[in-house]
């Protein structure tokens, strides 16, 4: 195998590990899923309960909107809680919850079926009808994968937003989605703190008008405000007769009726709404779960994601539960009270399989070995990561020091619009620290010049995917055209990844980064548009331009470039209260690491603001072309 200068070392899996994995024969299974793409997926998919079985596999006749298990009859919710409610499995966990302040809450499939019933009566007593949104505003609380469940289960389409955005980045989604109806929590537990979820609900809805209810999860139990006529408690609505039916019929959907709307940042622009549906997101995410992380019966799997991503909609709510899986569940954060708190519950709770982020791993490994040594994580078997590249250093003190050099590590590379992880190691493939190993079985990736052609070995271009997938995104939300032309018109019929990667000897990719305007922090997709224009709705900013820098814990961090209004004066307190509007507006992760004042800021003559210039310039690297600058 060949290395490269920075990654000496091939980690290879142990021949017990190999012995015993999901997925043997890799290469063979690529080759033949390579050869009879629709034969591979709908022998994936026949593992599962369909209404109606599909005519067609894959209907590729009005690309790119492509369509997958066409007339299929199926219902998501029907495989991850009906069909195992039939069996065994209605005594075996499903979920295992633990809240910040160390309460334990958990669900066997049995109750977990019955919670879901239950909400999905009272949303369908509101008026919930197939096809509506709803928005789903909440803390890691069980009941928020029970509202997804409860929505999916009656064909209403879920739109999560992320409980750490703020009042107008949900405003902004609510309003998008046209949603009738808002779940959401009094308040969420963060470092000890109480979230005011409901609160920025109460904010964001004086700026939209189709809200008509208000379901609140009392999480807290502090004051909130509830407007007679709109807002109702979750446990009041739990307990009126329509909901006590503990049973709840399961919508009949078409595979490809929409399952739920998931808002992230693009190139330019407001957010896009990403669109799944429920037979092909199905299939994908189960299997690349089930080959990719090995899980078996017994397992006790802890995706750390927070469900208002995809890696929670993918990996913590709907893949474990297709797969019957036990689930584990925490609300808070890694270091409350103690950094020690994730290696504690992973020795409490017997986790075999842990998927996190490389922020979550830098941030953890500041604290030192001493925290995770204090406790016994020999239940751990394998590993993953997902958001951003892994850096070869996080790569080894997480195999070593957390995986006692006994568990491969998964370095998933997906997106939103993926749905299901695209390059990614199995866990019976030699691994290269930093590198996302290949494309998974029916995936076919490249690496462009700008041209369009294969980049040679080794060069720099641009990530494409050059075969559908079934958890593929089918469109953006009301948007077809932006569909097309953010993703398959820069290279007509392949798909635009927006990252930049490079390819190895032995076929391995490496991811770099992005190449458009959204800046990863912490893992976490931000667009430099929705930062802006925070920036811009300050009484005091005339101009504002955001840039991502390279940051040692976040991976990337926002630097913010504000050209002031006359009348204003640049000062620090004044730097301070635009980075808390950005934190109020958009949501605290979005706060900017720092905001320079400047008397003008880089742009072309059409007046586009030069970034990249910006970028250049901060790191003082060389600025690149400057024909059309105007400046
Ligand atoms: C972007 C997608 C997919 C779940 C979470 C993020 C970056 C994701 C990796 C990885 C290097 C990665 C890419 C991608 N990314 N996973 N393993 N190695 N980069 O989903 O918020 O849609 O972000 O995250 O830049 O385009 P997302």
């Amino acid at each position: 195998m060949a290395t490269t200068p920075e990654t000496p070392q091939v980690y290879s899996p142990s021949a017990e590990f190999v012995a015993a994995a999901n997925m043997k024969g890799h290469a063979e299974v690529a080759r033949q899923a390579e050869l009879d793409l629709p034969g591979f997926w709908g022998a994936r998919a026949a593992e599962f309960e369909w209404f109606k079985p599909w005519d067609n596999v894959l209907d590729e006749s009005n690309k790119p909107f492509y369509k997958w298990f066409v007339g299929g009859k199926v219902n998501i919710v029907y495989n991850c809680l009906d069909r195992h409610i039939k069996t065994w499995r209605r005594n075996k966990l499903a979920l295992i919850w633990e809240g910040e302040k160390g309460e334990v809450r958990t669900f066997s499939y049995h109750a977990l079926n019955r919670e879901v019933c239950k909400f999905a009566n009272v949303l369908r007593s509101m008026g919930v009808k197939k096809g509506d949104r709803v928005t789903i505003y909440m803390g890691r609380v069980p009941e928020l994968p029970m509202a997804m469940l409860a929505c999916a289960k009656i064909g209403a389409v879920h739109s999560v937003v992320y409980g750490g955005f703020s009042v107008e980045a949900l405003h902004g989604r609510i309003d998008d989605s046209q949603s009738h109806v808002v779940i959401t929590c009094d308040g969420g537990y963060m470092n000890g703190k109480i979230v005011e979820l409901k609160r920025i609900v109460d904010e964001a809805l004086k700026r939209c008008a189709t809200v008509e209810n208000v379901v609140v999860v009392k999480r807290t139990g502090h004051e909130v405000p509830m407007e007679s006529g709109r807002d109702f408690w979750y446990h009041d609505l739990l307990n009126l007769p329509m909901a006590r039916a503990s049973t709840s019929e399961t919508e009949v959907m078409d595979a490809e009726d929409p399952l739920y709307l998931l808002y992230t940042s693009g190139t330019t622009g407001k957010p896009k709404a990403i669109l799944h549906t429920h037979g092909g997101y199905m299939v994908g995410v189960a299997t690349t779960l089930k080959w990719v992380f090995d899980v078996k019966e017994e397992d006790r799997w802890w995706c750390t994601a927070d469900p208002g991503w995809v890696t929670g909609h993918s990996y913590l709510v709907y893949g474990p539960l297709l797969l019957g899986a036990t689930s584990f569940m925490y609300e808070g954060a890694p270091t409350f009270p103690y950094p020690n708190r994730w290696w504690s519950m992973i020795e409490k709770y017997g986790i075999t399989l842990l998927y996190t982020a490389p922020t979550a791993i830098r941030g953890l490994m500041r604290f030192g070995e001493a925290w995770p040594n204090r406790h016994d994580l020999s239940s751990l078997r394998l590993l993953g990561s997902v958001g951003e590249p892994i850096n070869p250093e996080a790569w080894r003190w997480y195999h070593r020091v957390i995986g006692k050099e006994r568990c491969p590590i998964m370095d998933t590379w997906w997106q939103t619009e993926t749905g299901m992880f695209a390059i990614t190691p199995l866990p019976t493939m030699d691994l290269k620290p930093g590198s996302a190993a290949r494309p998974f079985p029916g995936m076919e990736a490249d690496v462009y010049t700008e041209a369009g052609t294969s980049a040679a070995v080794g060069e720099e271009g641009f990530l494409v995917l050059k075969r559908p997938w079934p958890a593929m995104l089918r469109t953006l939300y009301k948007d077809p055209q932006r569909y097309q032309d953010q993703y398959w018109s820069k290279y007509p019929g392949v798909y635009f990844t927006g990252d930049s990667a490079r390819k190895d000897a032995d076929g391995y990719f490496w991811i770099i980064g992005r190449v458009d305007d959204v800046i990863k922090v912490s893992g976490y997709r931000l667009g430099t548009a929705e930062i802006e224009s925070a920036l811009v709705s300050h009484p005091a900013v005339a101009e504002a331009a955001a840039i991502g820098l390279p940051h040692e814990v976040k991976g990337s961090a926002i630097y913010t470039y504000v050209m002031l209004r006359t009348n204003y004066e640049p000062s620090e307190a004044l730097a301070e209260e635009l980075k808390a509007h950005v934190g109020h507006e958009v949501g605290p992760i979005a706060k900017p690491e720092k905001v320079s004042f400047v008397p003008s800021l880089p742009k072309t003559r059409s007046g586009k603001i030069m970034r990249r210039v910006l970028k250049a310039r901060a790191q003082g690297l060389p600025e690149g072309d400057l024909s059309t600058l105007e400046e």
